[in-house]
């Protein structure tokens, strides 16, 4: 049954890859959530053996840990991560709103989760496959600090989201203004492409060095001497 699914998905759009996201968080926040992941590591792997296609596996704005990479990595070998940290979206909040009166959902509002830039070093610590940067990319600049860091590409939700609703120009537009962003940082950093880039120096707050330091974790750059 799992199988027809995942074939059905793919054959309605023709897709390239298949993603599946993690969300415990909205699950359990959800009136009509199901947080049920028991067995999920089998269920992905066996999604990765009928689809035959690129498998993207992701979070929906609360970071993949390294804990849960290191898992998928060796369990299930996806063709990349997307972080989809914290500081965009936010389906607790979202799920709070909806619930309209108080309920657990208010209590965990400020439930943290990881920040995008550091669910990126914590899955790039532990993964060497595509890392996506997700969860309040919101400009040409973040995305090039994304790759900075560690990510391989980046993508956003709701900036494209508001634009699509204006109509295809305004997203078309929003897309030009984004590459022209990112195309500044490229220059502003000399880097001449994205791997001279990947290597451009970084300088970290103390809140990520501080975050980074408790989780032993080291950003690639620190750690190969960069
Ligand atoms: C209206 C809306 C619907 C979404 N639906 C899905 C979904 O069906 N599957 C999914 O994996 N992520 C979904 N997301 C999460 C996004 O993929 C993304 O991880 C999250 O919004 C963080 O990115 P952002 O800060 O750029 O919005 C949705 C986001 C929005 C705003």
């Amino acid at each position: 049954m799992l199988g027809d699914w995942v074939s059905q998905a793919i054959d309605m759009i023709n897709a390239d890859a298949i993603a599946i996201h993690l969300n415990p968080a909205q699950e359990v926040f959800q009136p009509e959530g199901e947080p049920w992941f028991r067995g999920v590591i089998d269920k992905l792997r066996f999604i990765k053996k009928v689809a035959n296609r690129p498998l993207i596996v992701k979070e929906v704005g609360n970071g993949i840990s390294m804990e849960v990479a290191r898992m998928l990595a060796s369990k299930v070998g996806p063709d990349a991560i997307d972080v989809a940290g914290t500081g965009g979206t936010s389906f607790i909040r979202i799920e709070s709103i909806r619930a309209g009166t108080m309920s657990e959902a208010d209590v965990f509002n400020g439930w943290g989760g990881i920040p995008t830039a550091i669910s990126i070093c914590e899955v790039r610590s532990v993964y060497d496959g595509v890392v996506i940067a997700s969860g309040g990319v919101r400009s040409g600049l973040d995305g090039a600090k994304a790759i900075a860091i560690g990510a391989n590409a980046f993508s956003m939700s709701r900036p494209l989201l508001l634009a699509a609703l204006k109509g295809y120009d305004e997203t078309k537009r929003f897309i030009g203004r984004l590459l022209k962003e990112f195309r500044i940082a490229m220059f502003l950093t000399g880097s001449k492409n994205i791997n001279d880039l990947s290597k451009a120096p970084i300088v970290f707050g103390p809140a990520i060095i501080s975050w980074l330091s408790q989780r032993g974790i080291q950003c690639r750059h620190i750690r190969h001497g960069k």
